[in-house]
This record gives C-alpha cells, sequence and structure tokens, in this order.
C-alpha cells in the first residue's frame, strides 16, 4: 500500500531544510544592529547594507560569507592596488609546507592566494622571515594575533576553519 503522507513529509523536510540553508548562507547583521554604527545617524539610510554588497560576490560558508579568492580570480572584484597607482601586483605562485603541526593534518600556505591582495612588504621581514621553517609559528601565537592571526580571525576566514589551513593530510606510517 503507498503512503502518499510520506511523500509530504519528506517535501515539507526539504523545504524547511532549503529555507534554513539560505537563511544560514545569506544572513549579514544591518548596520543598524552590529553595534558599530549609530542607529540614530542620519547617514544609515544612505550606508549600503552589507547584505546588498555582499550577497551579489561568491558565497561562503565561513566569516562574513563570501569567498574572497574566488571573487579576485573571477574577476568580480577588481581591487586597486594603490590609493593613485595601477601598478600590477607582485604575485608569488609557490606553496610553503608547515608540518609542525602535531597529530594535526600539515598546514599548506599558498603565496599566490596572498599575493593576490597584498604586497610582500606586507608580511616579510616584520611578520615572518622569508625562509621556509624560520618562524617559531605555533596555534598558541596565532590565537594571540601574531603570524598567521594577525589577519585570520581578524579581517580574513576564522580560526575556527581548521581545514581550510590544515589541509595536507598526515601519512601514516
Ligand atoms: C600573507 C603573508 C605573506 C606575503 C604577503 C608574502 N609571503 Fe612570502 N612567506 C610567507 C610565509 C608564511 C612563508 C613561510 C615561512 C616559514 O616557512 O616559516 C613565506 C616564505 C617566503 C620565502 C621562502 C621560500 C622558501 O622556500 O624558503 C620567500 C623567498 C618569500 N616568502 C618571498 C615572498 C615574496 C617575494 C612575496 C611577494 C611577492 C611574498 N613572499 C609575500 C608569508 C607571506
Ligand atoms: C590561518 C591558518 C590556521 C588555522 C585556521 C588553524 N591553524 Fe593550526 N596551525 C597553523 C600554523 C601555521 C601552525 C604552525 C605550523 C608550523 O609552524 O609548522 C599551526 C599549528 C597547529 C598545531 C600544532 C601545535 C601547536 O600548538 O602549534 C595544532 C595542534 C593546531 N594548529 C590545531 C588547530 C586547530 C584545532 C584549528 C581549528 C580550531 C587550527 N589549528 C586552525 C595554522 C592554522
Ligand atoms: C597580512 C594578512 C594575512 C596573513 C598574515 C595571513 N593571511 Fe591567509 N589570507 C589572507 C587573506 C586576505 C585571504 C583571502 C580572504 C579570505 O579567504 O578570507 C587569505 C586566505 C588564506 C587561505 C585560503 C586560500 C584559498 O586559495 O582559498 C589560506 C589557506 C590561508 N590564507 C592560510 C594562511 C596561513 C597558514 C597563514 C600563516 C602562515 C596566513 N594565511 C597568513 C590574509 C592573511
Amino acid at each position: 500500500m503507498s503512503k502518499p503522507w510520506r511523500h509530504g513529509i519528506r517535501a515539507g523536510v526539504a523545504a524547511l531544510g532549503l529555507l534554513a540553508g539560505v537563511a544560514v548562507a545569506g544572513y549579514w547583521v544591518p548596520l543598524v544592529k552590529d553595534n558599530l554604527h549609530d542607529p540614530e545617524s542620519p547617514a544609515i539610510g544612505v550606508l549600503q547594507e552589507p547584505a546588498e554588497a555582499l550577497s551579489k560576490l561568491p558565497p561562503d560558508p565561513a566569516g562574513n560569507q563570501v569567498d574572497w579568492i574566488k571573487a579576485i580570480e573571477d574577476g568580480v572584484i577588481q581591487p586597486r592596488t594603490g590609493l593613485h597607482s595601477r601598478e600590477p601586483m607582485r604575485i608569488r605562485d609557490d606553496f610553503i609546507l608547515l608540518e609542525n603541526t602535531g597529530e594535526m593534518p600539515m598546514v599548506r600556505f599558498p603565496h599566490r592566494s596572498h599575493t593576490l591582495w597584498l604586497d610582500c612588504k606586507n608580511c616579510h621581514e616584520k611578520y615572518f622571515v622569508s625562509r621556509a621553517g624560520a618562524n617559531p609559528i605555533n596555534m598558541y601565537k596565532i590565537l594571540q594575533g601574531e603570524y598567521c592571526g594577525r589577519c585570520h580571525g581578524a579581517v580574513a576566514f576564522p580560526l575556527t576553519e581548521c581545514k581550510r589551513c590544515h589541509s595536507v593530510p598526515r601519512k601514516k606510517d
């Protein structure tokens, strides 16, 4: 005997899932509620809402919900390289494998994704000595806002996204 109600329930659950997905993926706090802008200010109605600006960019489940690397690689955004210049960025294409991660998968640091936005001087030599393995990085210091933590958790994706950095599995002996 067929049980048509089952389909009804499934469809209902699917619809709920879909709604939840949309609600979670597309939520940006409005300016009046972000605890940064003065909700009484007359400018509040003039400023662009984050949802209006960011919903048009490639989506991401974490942080401010934009996949910024995809946005720049696909040419959806074309940031100026300087206030007065349009000099090309200096792009570096290699990856550095950071292996001191204990039981966690190793960290693959992509120069390219960073040099699309940042100049070498933003990191070298003040925050990172430019020699593989020369920096005593660890997770505690990162959580304290040093090394990768100068940006990640502040302006780049949050530190709760372990796997985005710890992306290279260790070979089991
Ligand atoms: C977001 C920060 C950041 C930026 C921007 C950056 N680097 Fe690096 N760089 C690193 C990190 C992290 C390492 C690895 C350090 C380690 O292993 O301890 C590294 C390592 C290096 C190394 C050593 C490579 C090796 O194999 O020994 C060189 C050379 C280097 N960077 C040059 C550059 C140049 C040139 C630019 C600009 C085009 C640049 N970097 C931009 C963070 C950065
Ligand atoms: C922004 C990149 C990034 C994120 C996100 C990140 N880590 Fe790390 N983690 C590192 C780097 C870099 C090291 C040091 C690797 C090296 O120096 O060889 C490290 C080291 C570690 C280590 C080795 C022991 C120690 O204290 O340093 C552990 C364990 C660790 N991370 C766990 C985590 C966990 C769990 C998360 C998520 C909650 C996380 N990490 C998120 C970059 C990251
Ligand atoms: C000076 C700022 C800065 C520092 C320092 C920095 N990052 Fe990033 N990182 C960014 C920005 C900006 C992005 C792009 C925006 C985003 O993904 O949130 C990014 C993106 C990434 C990505 C995603 C790459 C992709 O192609 O999707 C990884 C992985 C990453 N960083 C790892 C690291 C690790 C590991 C360190 C420390 C060794 C580090 N970052 C240090 C600013 C920084």
